[in-house]
């Protein structure tokens, strides 16, 4: 789960899509602005997309905006930046839109439907040094998803005041929030999930990662953020009775990554990990999973 891989992300992306469609009402009147500029503006709406991953971000909010979007993708691992044409080539298909792609990592990707035109250019970049290009000139909207809980909160603070400087809209989904709910419940539940906790909060590149508080902070930055913080829950709800949704395969991937992460935290547990590890993998297909997230953004 801190392995980036595009499997991971693939397998986590229907319940990241379910959980955005969960908090989209709580923005849908807020976009209006950036909805007028994508349809009637001279020029695309200039959309920035942190830690991209293979552009699950872009799938989930380009077409509730519509109109004509220009996104520049950053991420740092180029294997996930190829896999972007790859994976828009294949959600385009299910949506019935057309993709253009050149053949070069940096030539323009283009996803086009009725109302809906969206240019993508990718930038491999490691965000943890905050190079330059993050100035956000003349960029209508900075997002991303699943980055917050990654980074620390000095790194936040700068992030935060660099797009308040640009006068940007700013939209981050799915950051963990720290709640969890496993239907059936466990004894050693709450052992697991306070040892995988405390392995979020570890450095992942950026400083001590702010892990479930990241939203909290974000919250208590309102002077520095300058806007009104909207927040809406964005809950992960898998069932794993619910054959062919890849529910099992994700409670797999989520039990044995809460229990790596745990043991790395506290081997000394290892008996009653690896034992809740056991009893969680043979419940799979009756267990009901809520993993809290939310998402947040500020409209100027
Ligand atoms: C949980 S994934 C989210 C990916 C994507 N936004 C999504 O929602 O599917 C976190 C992403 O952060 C990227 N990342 C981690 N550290 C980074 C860094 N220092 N610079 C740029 N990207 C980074 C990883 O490569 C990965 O794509």
């Amino acid at each position: 789960m801190t392995a980036f891989t595009s499997g991971w992300l693939a397998l986590r992306e229907p319940f990241d899509v379910a959980a955005r469609d969960a908090a989209w009402p709580a923005f849908a009147a807020q976009c209006g602005d950036l909805r007028r500029r994508a349809t009637h503006g001279a020029r695309p709406l200039a959309v920035v997309d942190l830690a991209c991953g293979s552009g699950a971000n872009v799938r989930a909010l380009a077409p509730r905006i519509g109109g004509w979007q220009r996104w520049q993708l950053l991420d740092h691992d180029p294997a996930l930046l190829t896999e972007v044409p790859r994976a828009m080539a294949g959600w385009a298909r299910e949506q019935g839109y057309r993709v253009q792609a050149g053949s070069g990592p940096r030539d323009v990707l283009r996803v086009e439907a009725p109302q809906l035109r969206v240019d993508l250019v990718r930038c491999c970049v490691d965000l943890a040094r905050m190079p330059d290009t993050m100035a956000f000139a003349q960029v209508d909207l900075v997002t991303a998803s699943a980055l917050l809980d990654l980074v620390s909160a000095p790194w936040l603070d700068m992030l935060l005041a660099r797009v308040r400087a640009s006068g940007a809209a700013w939209w981050w989904g799915l950051s963990v929030d720290g709640r969890i709910d496993w239907d059936p419940a466990d004894p050693d539940d709450a052992l697991v999930h306070r040892l995988f906790e405390q392995h979020q909060r570890r450095d992942k590149g950026f400083g001590p990662a702010l892990g479930p508080d990241a939203v909290p902070y974000l919250r208590q930055r309102q002077a520095v953020v300058g806007c009104t913080v909207l927040e809406a829950r964005s809950d992960w709800v898998i069932e794993g009775a619910r054959a062919g949704t890849g529910a099992s395969a994700m409670l797999e991937a989520l039990v044995a990554g809460m229990a790596d992460a745990a043991l790395a935290q506290q081997p000394a547990a290892a008996d009653a990990v690896r034992a809740w590890q056991a009893r969680r993998m043979a419940l799979v297909r009756h267990t009901r999973l809520v993993v809290g997230h939310l998402d947040v953004a500020g409209f100027a």
